[in-house]
């Protein structure tokens, strides 16, 4: 972000209101968080940061890959934008990358203008045209598409588009099959004496279990992270045994796959700045898929046993 010219201030999800105030600065623009972080699971207070967002006179922006729209609906509690990789579950089997945006038109950019030039004062590579003047609710995405997809060309292929489509069609199948499994495999983790911690918001019990069922009432998503009580070393060693998981960077598909954050993708990190970017050092991510739950709890006892 910083390479784009935008600062980010990083704040805890469970901190308080007046905690969160302090880190708004004059130059806020957004207020960016994810329904369900991955790979930590932390749920989000939407409706909090949404106050919060929109005392200072910027907009929610929530990042809603894990639970998809199946299982939550942040504009319902105040979110302004929701972002999604598409990429995860609303493809749901790895066939295309992808990314939307989608814009409630519910943000008044004008009654902020001085925050939000790029909306409410002419563009001189489009006509010189007001955002807010020529378009009112639809702003944001309009500059979003005619503008911004203009200038850095992110635009899915027309075959990619396709292949995102056939997902997106049993989207709503895959999401119940995909939470009753995860809930499954996380009972039978939590019931191990080997396994040191378990995170899925979905488990009663769990740390975010009543915010997830105030939010996300029919189910969370598929994706559990766990820890050994041999930690890191274990965490390996259990991955090279799996036979019917795939150890793959990707997460949120139909098959069920797995990756340990600390020597795969944050292998940049030493334990400690692991610590302090939310992810234990042991954390596995297991994305559960939507085989048959007794296969995939089959798979992990004999990685554990074995
Ligand atoms: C919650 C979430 N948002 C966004 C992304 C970025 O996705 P993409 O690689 O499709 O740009 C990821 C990727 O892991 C993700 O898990």
């Amino acid at each position: 972000m910083k390479k784009l010219g935008i600062d980010v201030t990083l704040v805890d999800p469970d901190a308080s209101e007046e905690e969160i105030e302090k880190a708004f600065k004059p130059n806020t623009k957004a207020v960016f968080g994810e329904t369900i972080a991955n790979p930590a699971l932390v749920v989000l207070d939407i409706e909090k940061f949404a106050r919060l967002a929109h005392k200072h006179g910027v907009p929610l922006i929530v990042d809603n890959t894990f639970a998809t729209p199946i299982n939550c609906r942040p504009f319902e509690w105040g979110a302004d934008i929701v972002t999604h990789s598409t990429t995860k579950y609303m493809d749901g089997h790895a066939m295309a990358v992808g990314g939307c945006i989608v814009d409630s038109g519910n943000f008044d950019w004008e009654a902020h203008a001085d925050k939000f030039p790029g909306l409410t004062t002419p563009d001189d590579s489009y006509h010189g045209i007001i955002y807010t003047e020529r378009f009112g609710k639809g702003a944001y995405i309009t500059k979003a598409t005619a503008q911004l997809m203009r200038d850095l060309g992110s635009i899915q292929s027309p075959q990619n588009a396709f292949l995102l489509n056939v997902g997106l069609e049993t989207l709503h199948l895959r999401m119940p099959r995909h939470c009753e499994n995860a809930l499954k495999v996380a009972e039978y983790l939590k019931s191990r004496e080997d396994v040191d911690f378990v995170n899925y918001p979905g488990l009663p019990g769990d740390k975010y279990y009543e915010l997830a069922q105030k939010y996300m009432p029919d189910g969370t998503c598929g994706v559990i992270s766990f820890g050994l009580k041999g930690g890191r070393q274990a965490a390996a060693e259990f991955m090279d045994k799996l036979k019917l998981a795939a150890i793959v960077t990707h997460v949120a598909d139909a098959r069920t796959s797995v990756l340990h954050p600390a020597s795969h993708t944050h292998r940049q990190l030493n334990d400690e700045q692991l610590v302090e970017a939310g992810v234990n050092p042991a954390l596995i991510r297991l994305s559960v898929g939507i085989e048959n739950a007794d296969d995939i709890i089959e798979d992990i006892r004999q990685a554990l046993e074995n």
